[in-house]
């Protein structure tokens, strides 16, 4: 059998995949923060575009991708699916390993499969420029790219600990055109007023968030955009599993196990969803979402109403969270350091559908340098989660001839000072503090 399978550019998919009206039991509706009341797309509109407005609440299960957007996917996409053999080998295990190697997008990483569509969607309703933020970097260098392409302006508010540890990506995302600034920043009245509190605030995503979101409120012509956790970013990411589907038939073969890294959620479940309606109709799969036990959101954290800023500007969501005022600790896996988790996920975890796990971070690196010296590409620190969660499902029973199929979200050649620190000695492992998680717990919105 083949290392890889590959689709040609006309297999790719067409459509999207929506799990929205295959959730047992739904969604919860995201809030009004002033009235508390389910909040309609007429407020929204002030800082999204339609077209991405009636993705995040449609119930139609495919919506097609614009030919304008197919055609900027073909520059990378279908991603290969990969045979991991030698991983295999390496860890004496029957299990079948495949990946889906997102890291081959020209970024390095998922996130163009969504920031592709919210330019396209921004661009075709007259927007001028987005603001967003970035937590590692991937999701900016990917924005930036999109905005490039269909002629839009880009500011990135990069979270200060990340801005620091990793200035390439600020060079990719110059490269294509954008403005970007560490954050909490001087640009705005929230970061002004995170930095009189804490002039060495290392930032967080839910502060950029803040800062981006004010930028989009207060900047004409300007949107914002968020690159994990809504559900049209989910809609976008299933790309992935609807291609995976395909190669994996082709294969001759069916998952056991899906598993994927968590920050957001957005990779995770882009792969996961299209095998949700097999799931439903009685097919055994194990769908595992692996977080850093450093921010526990799905392990420790409370399915609530929560904000998804540090600011309580945007709609309060109804999902997995810490709190929206919780300060994840600088670990290296800078995308997986949000405090919430998507809609989509928190309420496939509610329907014992999705599984949770939380691994440590020095298990991870490893995970990730075996992996690369497996299978020869370097994963991104946050695909060492997906790495080391595939990795524990196929070392449970190594007699078990089961299908594993896991997410490779990047590569990891940008994020090399986190390899170094952890070559140095300079990386330990973190478990949140129960009496943490509950104090910022405490300040969740009161609702109903
Ligand atoms: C390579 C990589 N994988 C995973 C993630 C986590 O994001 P999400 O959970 O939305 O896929 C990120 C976020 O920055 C990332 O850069």
């Amino acid at each position: 059998m083949s290392k890889k399978i590959l689709l040609r550019d006309d297999e790719m998919p067409t459509s999207w995949y929506n799990v929205c009206p295959d959730i047992p039991n739904g969604l919860q509706p995201p809030l009004d923060p002033e009235t508390m009341q389910p909040m309609g797309p007429e407020k929204l509109s002030a800082i999204f575009p339609m077209g991405l407005l009636e993705q995040e609440m449609s119930g139609e299960r495919h919506i097609p991708i614009p030919d304008e957007v197919m055609e900027i996917y073909r520059i990378w996409r279908p991603a290969p699916l990969v045979r991991a053999r030698n991983l295999e080998k390496a860890l004496g295990t029957k299990a079948k390993i495949f990946f889906k190697n997102e890291g081959v997008s020209p970024v390095g990483s998922h996130k163009p499969n969504s920031a592709v569509p919210q330019a396209y969607y921004n661009m075709k309703e007259g927007v001028k420029r987005l603001a967003t933020e970035t937590g590692a970097g991937q999701w900016g260098s990917a924005l930036s790219m999109a905005t490039s392409m269909f002629g839009l302006k880009c500011k990135v508010y990069m979270v200060r600990v990340s801005y620091n540890q990793k200035p390439y990506r600020k060079s990719i995302m110059q490269t294509f055109g954008a403005e970007i600034v560490p954050s909490p920043s001087n640009f705005t009245n929230y970061g002004r007023s995170v930095l009189e509190k804490d002039p060495d605030s290392n930032g967080s995503l839910g502060i950029a968030i803040s800062e981006a979101l004010e930028d989009a409120v207060t900047t004409e012509d300007t949107n914002y955009a968020l690159g994990s956790v809504l559900n049209h970013v989910v809609l976008h990411q299933s790309i992935i599993g609807l291609e995976a589907r395909k190669q994996m038939e082709i294969a001759g073969e069916y998952p056991d196990v899906v598993v994927g890294c968590c920050g957001g959620g957005s990779n995770f479940a882009g792969l996961a969803v299209p095998f949700v309606p097999d799931f439903l109709e009685g097919r055994k799969i194990k769908f595992v979402g692996v977080e850093p036990a450093s921010c526990p959101t799905m392990t420790a954290g409370r399915l609530a109403y929560d904000s998804g800023d540090t600011a309580g500007m945007t709609p309060l969501l109804h999902m997995h969270t810490l709190g929206h005022d919780f300060m994840p600790p600088g670990i290296h896996a800078g995308g997986l350091r949000y405090h919430g988790m998507a809609p989509i996920v928190s309420a496939l975890i509610r329907e014992n559908i999705v599984t949770p796990m939380n691994v440590h971070q020095m298990e991870c690196f490893e995970a990730g340098i075996l992996f690369a010296k497996t299978e020869g590409i370097i994963p991104a620190p946050e695909t060492c989660h997906a790495v080391r969660g595939a990795i524990i499902e196929a070392t449970r029973d190594l007699n078990e001839p089961k299908t594993i199929l896991f997410n490779f979200s990047g590569h990891g050649l940008i994020d090399m000072a986190a390899y170094d620190s952890y070559f140095a000695g300079e990386l330990h492992n973190y478990s949140l503090p129960r009496e943490e998680i509950a104090a910022s717990l405490a300040n969740l919105p009161k609702v109903g």
